[in-house]
């Protein structure tokens, strides 16, 4: 099963996408951890990627395409994955849909999760994350077990530096400009599933196993 998320930055596609990963065994790739990982680690790529991410820009296509084609050509991507974050943009799209078509494979469900822009804004200033596992929390609609500390590996939470208001607002008219297109791109495809995005997760998890299931 190959399955990308669409959705606003802030719609929940890393919430959703963690928990096919986990229910389907298959890996979650997400481009903004891989950068994020890049940028803690210090390395070439973080230092290409920090720039774009602190401004809400997105990284150019050049660095981007690259390093998503190697990570699914990975031995653990063999029987499927989600794709969290990517592709953002039709030439990102289109080299997936061509990488994947030289092997005669196909991207079986593009899930958009439908969120205003005006829940997006409220929901961003909640989050938080965990820097060390890439858990995500909400301090009111998914809060950890303990304040501030992630469930999973006990590590302190952050502030993302590109969740202030202004830089959400920033990538929210990125995201319209020139991720939406993808809405369309991937309806001519015929497989472009939509699940309403602002229902409490649990439901918008069990509106994503429905659609994944009657395919
Ligand atoms: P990325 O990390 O992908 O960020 P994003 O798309 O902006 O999305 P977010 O991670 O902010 O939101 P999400 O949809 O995953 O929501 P979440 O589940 O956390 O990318 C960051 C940057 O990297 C980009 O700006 C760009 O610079 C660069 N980049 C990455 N990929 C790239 C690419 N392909 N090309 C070029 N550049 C790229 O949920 C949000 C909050 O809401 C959480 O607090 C959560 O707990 C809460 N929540 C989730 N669902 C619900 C619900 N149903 N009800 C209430 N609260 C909810
Ligand atoms: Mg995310
Ligand atoms: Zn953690």
């Amino acid at each position: 099963m190959k399955i990308v998320m669409l959705g606003a930055p802030g719609a929940g596609k890393g919430t959703q996408a963690i928990k096919i990963a986990d229910k389907y065994g298959i890996p979650h790739i997400s481009t903004g951890d891989i950068f994020r990982a890049n940028i803690k680690g210090g390395t070439e790529l973080g230092m290409k990627a920090k720039s774009y991410m602190d401004k809400g820009e997105l990284v150019p296509d050049e660095v981007t395409i690259g390093m998503l084609l190697d990570r699914i050509a990975q031995d653990d991507c063999k029987d499927g994955y989600v794709l969290d974050g990517f592709p953002r943009t039709i030439p990102q799209a289109e080299s997936l849909t061509k990488a994947l078509a030289e092997k005669g494979d196909k991207i079986d469900c593009a899930m958009d999760i439908e969120v205003p822009d005006e829940a997006i804004v409220q929901r961003m200033s909640g989050r938080r994350a965990c820097p060390k596992c890439g858990a995500t929390y909400h301090i009111v609609y998914a809060a950890p077990k303990t304040e501030n500390v992630c469930d999973k590996c006990g590590s302190e939470l952050i502030i993302r530096s590109d969740d202030k208001p202004e830089t959400v607002q920033d990538r929210l008219n990125v995201y319209h400009k020139q991720t939406e297109p993808l809405i369309s791109y991937y309806k001519n495809a015929d497989v472009l599933r939509e699940v309403d995005g602002t229902k409490e997760l649990q439901e918008v998890f069990n509106d994503v196993v429905a659609i994944l299931e009657n395919k």
